[in-house]
This record gives structure tokens, C-alpha cells and sequence, in this order.
């Protein structure tokens, strides 16, 4: 019956661009699998992004923040518009919610699905089949940094980087138990022979926390050489565990290796119950590509079942994924219009498959939504 269906709330923020549309089409897979699974999502649509704050002034506020923290989790499109000025909505807004919300990991399945075409040549499914946890609240992003002389010849500009043991440490403990979990190895992605003392304090605690992981085999990679074997050597990685701003770029190369912006998925877990986690795809507004129905909405639909398998509905998830890489298979390109059907038609191609969910194979190789579910 109804009244005994698992109620699960869940706050919409659809923001700019393409994120109202490929929000749309989410929930309509989502409501979907809500009659199909026999849970209910009670969703909560939120204003924000670049017309409200052109209208309001409002990006992250102290009644949004309270308003959110009551939610069982978070589907957020995207943020970002030509007519407000580059990184106000990302800063304000997106990098808030992460802070506040303690959302500590990000985490980017990097997985070439059957059929999708990828630009590196001869690249197989079981060969592309990775994972790579970001530090999601420190790094470069905290925004600390000055400016001296500004505009002048001399003027300097001073970027930090804010590492602590403690967010590090969460992070790398996450990414051990997934590497456990998944029977990977753990890659630590660094710079350290460049960036010494934030390398010392992600290599220490990565030797530190493996003690606790006997299993785990660990390695390391400089940045710069994941970014010459993640595309030619995947098959190299399991987990990947980053910084902020190596996390932000890598996985933007696993995006393209693994078919396109519209494809990938992405997590931002709070692991200690204080606030909220957040799904988004990992692609920006797309403002060249706005309101034409050009979107590839799965990077969206496969987050969405990130955010059913961290709420316990890992079959709902499974099958949400399964109708997800099944379309994408039957696409003559990811993205544009090349891919023969609108955001819109896609998102109803998806939700009906999930309501026949029996008629479609379940996706090989390593499953995120059993992880989520298991490493709530
Ligand atoms: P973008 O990810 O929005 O677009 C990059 C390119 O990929 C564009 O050519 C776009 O058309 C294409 N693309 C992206 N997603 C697609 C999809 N689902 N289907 C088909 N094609 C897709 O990155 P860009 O252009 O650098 O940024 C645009 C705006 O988005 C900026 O304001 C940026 O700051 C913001 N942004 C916001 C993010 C967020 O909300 N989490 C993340 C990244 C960027
Ligand atoms: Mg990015």
C-alpha cells in the first residue's frame, strides 16, 4: 500500500542552462521507478541560479542552508549563465552547499558502457571500469588567496591550497573502503615531487590509513602521468583518490574517455550524517546548447540512481542504471543532435524501460550503486 512506501525527500535545485532539462527527464525516470519500486520521493523544488540572483541577489543563504539540511538528499542540474559574471553562482553557490554541507567526497565513476563510442581507439568495457574520489571541500576551492598591486605592473596574486589531516583523511578512509570493497587497488594522484607539502600530507595519511586496509594494494601516480595513462591504460585503476582541483580535471578526461560531458555522473557524499550528499551530473549549463533539447540527460539519470542507491533503494538504482546504459548503447552519438532523440524524449525512453525492467540486462563489471548503498 501507499502509506507503507518509503518516503524519501529530496530537494530539486534545476539552476541554469541545461539543468532544468536534464533535471526534467531525471524525474521522469524517477518517477518511474518511485511506482515500480514501491517507494515515494517527496521532492522540494528549490529557486535558485542565475535568474533568481539576477533578480534576487541570492546565492547560498542561511534559510536555504536550513531548509535544506531537513532533506534527505539533493538533485542539482546546474549553475552558470553568460549574464552573470564566471564563478559568482560556482563559488556562491555550488562550492557553498559542498562546504556547508560537508559533502567531502566527490565521487566520479569512470566506466565506458557497452556501445558507447569512445575516442581512444580499440578501448573496451572491461578495460574502463574505474573510480576516482575527490577531496570535495578543500584544495584550491577553499577561495583563499590575495592580491597585492592589483592592476599594476607588480601586481601578485597568492592562490592557496588548504589541506587538513581531517579532510584528507576522510576521503582517503572512503576511498579504501571502496577499494576493499570493489578487491582494486587504491592509486593515490599527486604531484608530490612538485607540491611537497601538501604531497606529504596526502602520501602520510594514505600510508597511515592503509594500515587499517591490509588488502588494499596502494599506488601513486603524479597528475600529470594519469593524465597519459588514464586514456591510453585505464584498465591501470580501480580506485583514484585526489585533491579538489586534480579531481575537477582528471575527471573531465575519464568524461571523455568515457563517451562525452553528458554521459558522466557524479556523487558529493556528506559521510557523517550532518547534512545532506548532492547529485549532479559532472557537465556545466551548456549555454551554446540551451533550451535546443540537445542535452544528453544520463549523466543526470545515472546520478539520480547514485542518489536512489545512497538511499537505500539499490534495486531501483540497478535497474535505473541498466535502462540508462541500454538507451545509451542504441545512440548514434552522446550528445547534440546527432543523438537522434531530444532530453526530452530520452528521459521517457529511459523511465519506460525502468517500468519493464525484467527486459534489460544488467550492466557488466563493477556496480557504484551496490557501493553506495553499502558504504553509507
Ligand atoms: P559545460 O559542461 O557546461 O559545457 C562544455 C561543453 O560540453 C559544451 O560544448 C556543452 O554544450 C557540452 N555539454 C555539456 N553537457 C552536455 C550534455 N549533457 N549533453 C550534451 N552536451 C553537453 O562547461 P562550460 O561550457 O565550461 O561551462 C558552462 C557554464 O557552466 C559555466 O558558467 C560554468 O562555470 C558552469 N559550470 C557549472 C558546473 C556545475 O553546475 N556543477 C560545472 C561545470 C561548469
Ligand atoms: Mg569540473
Amino acid at each position: 500500500m501507499a502509506s507503507t512506501a518509503k518516503v524519501h525527500r529530496l530537494a530539486v535545485i534545476r539552476g541554469d542552462g541545461i539543468g532544468p532539462e536534464v533535471i526534467d527527464a531525471s524525474l521522469e525516470v524517477l518517477a518511474a521507478a518511485q511506482s515500480e519500486f514501491g517507494f515515494r520521493a517527496e521532492l522540494t523544488e528549490i529557486s535558485a541560479g542565475a535568474r533568481h540572483y539576477l533578480a534576487t541577489g541570492e546565492l547560498w543563504t542561511p534559510a536555504l542552508q536550513d531548509q535544506l539540511r531537513g532533506q534527505d538528499a539533493i538533485l542539482f542540474g546546474a549553475m552558470g549563465d553568460p549574464a552573470v559574471a564566471p564563478g559568482i553562482l560556482e563559488r556562491g553557490f555550488i562550492l557553498e552547499m559542498r562546504r556547508s554541507f560537508q559533502q567531502a567526497v566527490n565521487l566520479r565513476p569512470v566506466k565506458l558502457y557497452p556501445g558507447v563510442t569512445t575516442p581512444i581507439a580499440g578501448l573496451t568495457p572491461e578495460r574502463c571500469d574505474l573510480v576516482i574520489v575527490r577531496e570535495n571541500t578543500e584544495g584550491s576551492y577553499v577561495g583563499r588567496g590575495s592580491t597585492v598591486h592589483a592592476g599594476t605592473p607588480h601586481a601578485v596574486a597568492v592562490q592557496e591550497s588548504v589541506n587538513t589531516r581531517m579532510g584528507v583523511e576522510r576521503v582517503v578512509e572512503f576511498a579504501f573502503r571502496l577499494a576493499e570493497r570493489r578487491g582494486g587497488t587504491l592509486t593515490l594522484c599527486h604531484k608530490k615531487n612538485i607540491l611537497v607539502e601538501a604531497g606529504i600530507l596526502w602520501q602520510s595519511t594514505v600510508d597511515d590509513v592503509s594500515v587499517r586496509f591490509p588488502t588494499v594494494p596502494v599506488d601513486y601516480v603524479h597528475v600529470d602521468a594519469l593524465c597519459f595513462y588514464l586514456p591510453t591504460t585505464p584498465e591501470r585503476f580501480n580506485v583514484v583518490v585526489t585533491d579538489n582541483l586534480f579531481g575537477d580535471i582528471i575527471t573531465d578526461l575519464g568524461a571523455a574517455v568515457q563517451g562525452g560531458l553528458g554521459v558522466a555522473a557524479s556523487a558529493n557524499l556528506n559521510l557523517d550524517g550532518s547534512g545532506p550528499s548532492m547529485f549532479e551530473a559532472i557537465h556545466g549549463s551548456a549555454p551554446d546548447i540551451a533550451g535546443r533539447g540537445w542535452a544528453n540527460p544520463i549523466g543526470a539519470v545515472l546520478s539520480t540512481a547514485m542518489c536512489l542507491a545512497h538511499l537505500g533503494e539499490g534495486a531501483a538504482a540497478r535497474a535505473v542504471e541498466a535502462a540508462a546504459v541500454h538507451i545509451l548503447a542504441q545512440l548514434p552519438a552522446t550528445a547534440g543532435p546527432g543523438m537522434g532523440l531530444s532530453t526530452a524524449q530520452l528521459g521517457r525512453e529511459i523511465a519506460s524501460l525502468v517500468q519493464s525492467n525484467a527486459l534489460v540486462p544488467a550492466v557488466p563489471g563493477y556496480s557504484v550503486m551496490d557501493d553506495l548503498a553499502a558504504l553509507r
